[in-house]
């Protein structure tokens, strides 16, 4: 078998670049370990930056954004037990929007199917090889039997465990790596928010913070111990945990409501640099990691699609590689710019465990600065907004 562009993964980098490459005319197939359930019902991430929006409205994917996506105006910081509002979308104009990713997965998971297309789910990669030369392979295992795909490209949307990072040289590779010594406890709950926005509170117990999914659904989240597991937290302490923390005058308090999904997640920062090597083109969390403070992580990964996707089909196009060769310095800068704006969120909205007074005094004091002043509310506002999608 043989195809154009082989695109490993089927998570919303891998799918949106099957859909966009189908779009221009350009041939590809999507190898998934997964089944369909799992790639299909992964709560993950939840917020879209004006950014993506555009784009997923630019390639036909708007129709139910728009009907069920929700737009958020403001953050309210919560520190030394007040609200501080930063309407973001005054000093920028523009607005962030709640739209899940699983609800992103099934439209273009609803695009492949309208469109005849095959996603071979259950199907894992165990390597690829060839990358510099011009047949790259990859080679996976169908019903229990070995097979290969040779390609002209090969795109890595394989996400942090995949294989295809492993394929690039260790000499050509640098990898930067940040783990956090904290890890965030997750609820999936069948209330209301507190409001329509998104909260998020520096208090001395640890981070918490409130989003949703829904109208009646919310999204919390608590800092945790990096090895603490879902079981130890019960309804209860969860609760009581998200109140303490949360809960200030003037703001409407932390509701409770039947508690659908606990689980904990590990905080990382990581970039691989280069994002290309010969045939191989790694885009999303395959290729770089944030800390979810900020919610970057996903439109990261689409914003890297904005640039590969538009590479590939002006190579089909015209027989040149200008663009795919430009790809990784493109993508990098700024996946830099997300990175650099994900782990100061993620260190000035923390209580790290291994800090001392001085640095939880001056914590509050950036975000002093961030809430109250132009500048630092502008600063803030324009990379949670979201930084332009280049190509
Ligand atoms: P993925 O969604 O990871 O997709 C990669 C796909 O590749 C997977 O389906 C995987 O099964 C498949 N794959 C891997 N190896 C192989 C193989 N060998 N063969 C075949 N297929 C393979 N981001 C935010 O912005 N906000 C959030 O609140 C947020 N919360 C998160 C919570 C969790 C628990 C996690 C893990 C991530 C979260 N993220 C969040 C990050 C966001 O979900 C990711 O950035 C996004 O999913 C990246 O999409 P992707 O397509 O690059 O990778
Ligand atoms: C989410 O809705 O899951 C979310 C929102 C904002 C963040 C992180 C996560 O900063």
């Amino acid at each position: 078998m043989h195809t154009q562009v082989g695109i490993i993964g089927a998570g919303p980098a891998g799918l949106l670049l099957s859909h966009m490459l189908y779009q221009a005319g350009v041939e590809s197939v999507v190898l998934e370990r997964g089944n369909r359930d799992h790639v299909g019902t992964r709560l993950r991430a939840g917020g879209l930056e004006h950014g993506t929006v555009a784009l997923l409205e630019a390639v036909g994917l708007g129709r139910r954004m728009r009907e069920i996506g929700l737009i958020v105006q403001s953050t309210d910081f919560r520190f030394d037990g007040l609200g501080h509002r930063v309407d973001f979308m005054a000093a920028t104009g523009h607005s962030f929007m709640i739209y899940p990713q699983y609800e992103i997965v099934a439209d273009l998971l609803l695009a492949h199917a309208q469109a005849g297309r095959q996603v071979l789910f259950d199907t894992p990669v165990t390597r690829i090889s060839g990358i510099d030369g011009p047949r790259p392979t990859i080679h996976y295992t169908a019903n229990g039997a070995p097979a290969e795909l040779t390609c002209d490209f090969i795109a890595g949307c394989d996400g942090y465990h995949g294989v295809c990072r492993q394929a690039i040289p260790a000499p050509v590779l640098k990898v930067y790596e940040e783990n956090y010594p904290f890890g965030w406890l997750g609820i999936l709950a069948a209330v209301a928010p507190p409001s329509l926005e998104v909260a998020y509170s520096c208090h001395e117990r640890g981070f918490a913070m409130t989003s949703f999914r829904a109208p009646e659904i919310s999204r919390m989240y608590l800092q945790c111990p990096a090895d603490d597991r879902a079981e130890n937290w019960s309804d209860d302490r969860v609760w009581n945990e998200l109140r303490l923390r949360l809960d200030v005058p003037e703001r409407p308090p932390v509701k409770e409501g039947r508690i659908m999904q606990k689980s904990v997640t590990a905080m990382k920062s990581f970039v691989i640099e280069p994002m290309q090597y010969g045939q191989l083109f790694m885009a999303g969390d395959a290729a770089h990691i944030v800390p979810p403070t900020g919610a970057k992580g996903l439109n990261a990964a689409l914003a890297d699609i904005s640039v590969l996707a538009p590479a590939f089909a002006a190579f089909y196009k015209t027989g040149k590689r200008a663009l795919l060769d430009r790809y990784s310095g493109t993508a990098l800068k700024r996946t830099w710019q997300v990175q650099r704006f994900a782990a100061d969120m993620c260190t000035l909205l923390h209580r790290f465990p291994d800090g001392n007074a001085f640095t939880w005094r001056v914590q509050r004091e950036r975000l002093e600065y961030m809430t109250g002043t132009p500048t630092g509310i502008r600063t803030y506002a324009e990379s949670f907004v979201g930084l332009p999608f280049d190509s």
